[in-house]
Formats: C-alpha cells, structure tokens, sequence
C-alpha cells in the first residue's frame, strides 16, 4: 500500500507524521519503505540517511535505477530513498514532459511489491511532486496543526485530491486527517479540534499528537523519536496512531 502524506502548509507535522509511523510499523514486522520527495529532505535527515547521490531526483534524472537508490535505515525492516535539493529543479525540467505525473508511479511500480506500506513525504507546495506522488497512491494521510488557520488551507488541498482523483487517479482514497501539535492548555487547539472533527467527521483520526518537545528534538539525533524515546507523550501518540492507522487501511481495502 503506498500513501502519500501531504499539506501544502509547511512545519505542519508531515515530516513527523512519516518517520514516525513508518518507524512504528517497521516495529512490528512491516515491510516499510520511505520515500522523501521534499526538497528539504528532512525525512531523510531524520533517519540519517540524506545521501544525495542515491536522491530520488537521479531516477528523475535517469541516472540510476529507482532500485539501486534504496537505502537501509538504522531501523530493521525500514528502507529510505532519500531526497536532495536538486529535486527542487524536476519541478521545471519535467514541466515538458507529457508523462511527469506519471513517472513516480512508474518507477515504484518498479520496488512496490518488497513492501507491505510504502510512505510518500512531500514538500510543502501542490506542485508535481505533491501531485505526482499522490498519482502514485492508494491513499492520502493530511496531518492538520491545531492553529488558527489551519483549516483555511485545507479546503484547497481536498480540491487538489479531488483534481487529481479525477484525472490521473481514479483510486485515491483519504485515509484520514491527523490533528498535530495539540496542546491542550491551549483553548484554541480544542477548538480547532471541534471544527475538525464537525466538519471531516470520521475521517478525523481519534488520537491527535500532543505538542512534545521530544519529537523536534528526535531528527537533531538522526533518530525517530520512537527510537529516542519510546516513553514520551509524542511517540506513544504515534504508536496508538499506527494501530488506527491499520484499521483505517484495512477498512479502505487499498492495496
Ligand atoms: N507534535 C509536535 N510537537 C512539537 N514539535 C513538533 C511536533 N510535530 C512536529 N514538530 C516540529 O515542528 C517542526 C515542523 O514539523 P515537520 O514534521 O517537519 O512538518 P512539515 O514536514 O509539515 O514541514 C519540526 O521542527 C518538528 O520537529
Ligand atoms: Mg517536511
């Protein structure tokens, strides 16, 4: 099952939301894949595993196969393909390319099936990389900051699923919106929650992630924050999220 996790928002919680699901599913024997299609590439920082040579760009650029860019990670059963900020660029030298949409989805066509889930982060933008990482999924997982306008934004971003399913991926699913940095002395993130879940229902995961300092200071490591400390209040959150999260996929029935 491949599932991108995108908001076009920046410092939401996407980053986070990857390394440390992919890291509590590998945890318990998945086969997981990460793949960093941010420029920025902190999800391949936060594994320690940034290695420009090995980028998912040099399969856009067709410099190496989509194989041989596969990284281990320090984690057993978690594989990284990392990003650089060369990736920026794919943006415009595919912009002629007929197919761009497409050739993510081509080239994990490729490695999908030595995956039990494979995890898309992307930039904070809904340009190519967002879009034709969503082509490439089954499903689409929206973390949300509990701040003021974080709902302002999100009505664009299912406007640009819904494009996407239309057009280039009839079988996109939401899996679900993951309510992030929730502090609950914080009047406003409960009522950015109330919204939330007023106006997605269900579609709302029911465990959010509380604001932990622990899980900023986990990527400084080069570890997810699960492996830096499995007992504070952020990565438990993330590990009740995992098991939801298989729940949600198993109801969708994505493959
Ligand atoms: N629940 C949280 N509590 C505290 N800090 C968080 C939390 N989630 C993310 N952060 C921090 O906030 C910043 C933005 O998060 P990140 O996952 O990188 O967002 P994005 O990928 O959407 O830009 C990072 O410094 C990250 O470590
Ligand atoms: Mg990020």
């Amino acid at each position: 099952m491949i599932i991108t996790i995108a908001n076009q928002k920046g410092g939401v919680g996407k980053t986070t939301t990857v390394v440390n699901l992919a890291t509590a599913l590998a945890s318990i024997d998945k086969k997981v894949l990460v793949i960093d299609m941010d420029p920025q590439y902190n999800s391949s920082m936060s594994f320690n595993s940034y290695e420009p040579k090995l980028s998912i760009y040099r399969v856009f650029s067709n410099e190496i196969k989509i194989e041989d860019t596969i990284q281990e990670s320090q984690i057993p059963n978690l594989n990284i393909i990392s990003a650089c900020e060369d990736l920026a660029a794919a943006e415009y030298e595919l912009a002629d390319d007929e197919n761009r949409n497409f050739l993510l989805k081509n080239y994990i066509n490729n490695i999908k099936n030595d995956y039990e889930y494979i995890f898309i982060d992307t930039p904070p933008t809904l340009g190519l990389l967002t879009v034709s990482s969503l082509t490439a999924s089954g499903e689409v997982l929206i973390p949300v900051q509990c701040e003021f306008f974080a709902l302002e934004g999100l009505s664009k971003l299912i406007k640009t699923i819904e494009l996407v399913k239309k057009n280039l991926n009839i079988s996109l699913k939401l899996n679900g919106i993951i309510l992030t940095m929730y502090d609950k002395r914080n009047s406003l993130s409960s009522l950015i929650e109330k919204e939330a879940r007023e106006y997605f229902d269900t579609n709302v995961y029911k465990f959010n992630v509380p604001r932990n300092v622990t899980l900023s200071e986990a990527p400084s490591h080069g570890l997810p924050a699960i492996i830096y400390d499995l007992k504070c209040s952020g990565s438990q959150a993330y590990i009740a999220l995992a098991k939801e999260f298989l729940e949600r996929s198993n109801l969708n029935g994505s493959k």
